[in-house]
């Protein structure tokens, strides 16, 4: 059988950091509010002119290098996000170009918060089929764009990253299964409504905001993670107590707390970034991924599950053995 296996991870964070403090300067909040609701202290914001691809390429290098491989070796490039710097090309081809990987496919994913989880679901199958031998697998958001700065019920939960892995054929998973799914009938409760409008007229301006109905969308994303969480055991036929690590998607560490629960995990065996990266959306799994990596939590072998909710809905896991 063949199978991929995540042979490099890399993450990225912008250098600004945005305290709660600062955001009680801008909106009616306190940062004890948004600690106990949401376990957000601080997030990174984007510097002006740093796009999304910006962010992808620190940490597509990042993932090359600890890979210990050429960005030109790479025969597909897969990026989750939902903040490209432009409509058209795709941050992935933007990407490719920085990189030098030219030719290989190269394609954006738009998943929201689950566009990593989508991203490695898409370039596992382009491996397992024997389309890829070697592919480059980012999410990146630069969420802050998409802010209404005078909203406290959005502006204080997004931060800005990107995190990426590099995937390789092998004998032995690797990645065992991932788990897509999305309901579209519950677009009202989370979107952006600016876009290429619907007949007449140009780009739309003023309405490039996130609009969230957040305590309905906590409530489907608690009941959802939960589903995902048996469909991904009962999948592998396994136990609770065989998932080494949970790498949760980071929008809440209440949220987190509830799947942990659910998994009757430990938060020791949890990776919990949320504190200092806020929602970084597509970014948050890759991220939390690496952090641990890198930190040493994380050893080859270990078996990681991976979960993420967001907008569409869209919702995913991935059972990893390291
Ligand atoms: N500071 C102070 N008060 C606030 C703030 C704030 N930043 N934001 C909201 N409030 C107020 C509300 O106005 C409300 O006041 P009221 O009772 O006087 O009406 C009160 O706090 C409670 O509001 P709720 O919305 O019920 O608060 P809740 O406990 O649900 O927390 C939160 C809100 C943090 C947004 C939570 O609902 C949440 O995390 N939702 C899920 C978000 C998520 O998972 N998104 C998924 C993916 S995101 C993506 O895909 C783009």
């Amino acid at each position: 059988m063949t199978y991929s296996r995540i042979a490099g991870t890399g993450g990225y964070l912008p250098e600004r950091v945005l305290t709660n403090a600062e955001l009680e300067r801008l909106v009616d909040t306190s940062d004890a509010w948004i600690r106990e609701r949401t376990g957000i202290a601080e997030r990174r914001v984007a510097a002006p002119g740093e796009g999304t691809t910006d962010l992808a390429e620190r940490a597509a290098r990042r993932a090359l290098e600890a890979a210990d491989v050429a960005p030109e070796s790479v025969d597909l490039i897969v990026v989750g996000t939902t903040t490209p710097d432009r409509i058209y090309p795709s941050t992935a081809c933007r990407l490719q170009a920085r990189l030098g990987a030219f030719g290989c496919p190269a394609f954006d994913v738009q998943a929201v918060c689950t566009g990593f989880v989508y991203a490695l679901g898409v370039a596992d199958k382009f491996v397992r089929a024997g389309s890829a031998r070697r592919a480059l697998v980012v999410g990146a958001d630069r969420h802050s764009h998409l802010l209404d700065w005078s909203d406290r019920g959005t502006c204080v939960l997004f931060g800005d990253g990107a995190g990426a892995v590099v995937l390789e054929r092998s004998d032995e998973p690797g990645i065992v299964s991932t788990h897509l799914h999305a309901d579209g009938r519950y677009e009202d409760l989370l979107y952006v409504e600016g876009g290429t409008p619907i007949g007449n007229g140009r780009l739309s301006e003023g309405n490039a905001y996130t609009q969230m109905r957040g305590n309905e969308v906590f409530r489907v994303a608690v009941r959802t993670l939960m589903r995902i969480v048996d469909e991904t055991l009962s999948a592998n036929g396994l136990a609770k107590s065989d998932v080494d690590w949970l790498i949760p998607h980071q929008a809440n560490i209440r949220i987190i707390e509830a799947t942990a629960r659910k998994l009757e995990m430990p938060m020791e065996r949890v990776v919990v970034t949320v504190d200092h990266h806020g929602n970084t959306s597509a970014a948050s799994v890759p991220l939390a991924l690496d952090v641990a990596v890198r930190d040493g939590r994380i050893k080859r072998g270990d078996r990681l599950l991976l979960e993420a909710f967001g907008g569409g809905f869209t919702w995913g896991s991935a059972l990893v053995r390291y």
